[in-house]
């Protein structure tokens, strides 16, 4: 298990905002904060054990994404992951953009920045297919949608995407930001027909700052680099390789894989937990979607008559971390662009917390949650209702 968190935190239950680093990854990546600090590109001896260190990231994050390590690019997270995908893929080839509606800012951003069309999503939250299907034809060169969705969880059709893709926009690409599900789910299986798939290292126990699009033999030829430079990352990411840290994405990745199928049983048994004792112990509390459509980690309840920001605030104070929605939208007051997109009032949008579980949760982080939270929602309400 992880180290516990600085401050006296009871329950750590924002693991779509970040997970604890793994302790092998950790262990992993030392070495190249210290003694291997070798440039990888340098032919002396040092320089070829880091080249070997990286290739070996690269077997291994090719494997998780079921693709070849050649088609691996390693990037700073992310977020640059996504922007590769869609501004590398209309600076090279142009054409139409369509993304779906509750995609990360990462990708609706740059998508948006050229003129991308929108794809709505249904109650659930899952892309609609006909509104899709009649947003594609022989213009559209790119199509993004996420393999599951940062706030509420859901996890798209990316299967029948791709098919409907194939036939209605036979010359897009299709990239699918697999950020949030690749520690729940089989992103080689689920995003094997995807030209394009980004993940981020510091969602499933690796560290921040590194991230990968897996670009497949069908998007190389069609992807500008961002930046320009040398010929790191063959030329699509060029800039000295984040060595110790892609060496510790390698081995958190790997970690994930062998240990999925557990961790989805361990955790998606404590979420239904946590959950269902809220959901009994909180009058006026309604999941956020479909259990049965989320990833494992995922308990998103909206609160009627409340302020998830407010309760977040008191939850923190009582040593539980949860969140509103993405880390970059909370402390903005806006409500969530993927709640608004599922057809829910701005008022009800506001009423959510995001409380997301990950792989080093443990029993006790629900049991604390479970016992200070309900109280704190009785205060805030009775705080707000007029004497
Ligand atoms: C779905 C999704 N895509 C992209 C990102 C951005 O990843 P990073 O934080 O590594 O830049 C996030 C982070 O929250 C995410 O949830």
């Amino acid at each position: 298990m992880s180290a516990p968190l600085a401050g006296g935190v009871g329950a750590y239950l924002d693991n779509a905002a970040t997970t604890p680093l793994r302790p092998e990854a950790l262990e992993a990546m030392l070495p190249f904060l210290g003694p291997e600090f070798a440039n990888p590109s340098a032919a002396h001896g040092p320089g070829r054990r880091a080249r070997r260190a990286l290739d070996d990231a690269r077997d291994a994050l090719g494997a998780a994404l079921g693709c070849l390590a050649g088609e691996i690019v390693f990037t700073s997270g992310g977020t640059e992951a996504d922007n590769l995908a869609i501004s590398g893929v209309h600076e090279s080839v142009g054409g139409e953009i369509v993304v779906s509606a509750v995609e990360h800012p990462a990708v609706l951003r740059p998508a948006e920045a050229r003129g991308a069309r929108v794809a709505p999503v249904d109650a659930r939250g899952v892309v609609d297919l006909d509104a899709l299907a009649d947003l594609l034809g022989p213009g559209v060169r790119l199509v993004s949608v996420m393999a599951a969705n940062s706030e509420v969880g859901v996890v798209q059709p990316v299967r029948e995407v791709v098919a409907l893709v194939r036939e209605r926009a036979p010359a897009a690409l299709v990239h699918c930001d697999a950020v949030q599900a690749f520690a729940w789910l089989d992103v080689a299986g689920l995003c094997a027909g995807c030209d394009l798939v980004s993940v981020s290292a510091h969602k499933f126990g690796g560290p921040k700052g590194v991230g990968a699009l897996a670009v497949r033999a069908s998007a190389s030829g069609a992807l500008a680099p961002l930046i320009r430079g040398g010929h790191q990352e063959r030329g699509l990411r060029p800039g000295t390789e984040n060595v110790a840290g892609i060496v510790a994405a390698g081995v958190a990745a790997a970690l994930t894989v062998e240990q999925r199928e557990a961790t989805v049983a361990r955790v998606g048994a404590l979420r239904d937990r946590l959950v269902d004792g809220l959901l009994a112990a909180v009058p006026g509390s309604a999941e956020a979607a479909p259990r049965a459509l989320r990833v494992a980690g995922s308990a998103h309840l909206g609160f009627a008559d409340l302020d998830g920001e407010e309760l977040a605030f008191l939850l923190d104070g009582a040593g539980v971390c949860a969140s509103v929605g993405t880390a970059c939208a909370s402390g903005a007051r806006t409500p969530s662009h993927v709640l608004l997109a599922m057809g829910w009032s701005p008022a009800a949008a506001r009423g959510t917390v995001r409380f997301s579980l990950g792989w080093a949760t443990r029993p006790d982080e629900v049991d604390h949650t479970l016992a200070v939270a309900p109280p704190l929602v009785g205060r805030l309400r009775a705080a707000s209702t007029p004497a």
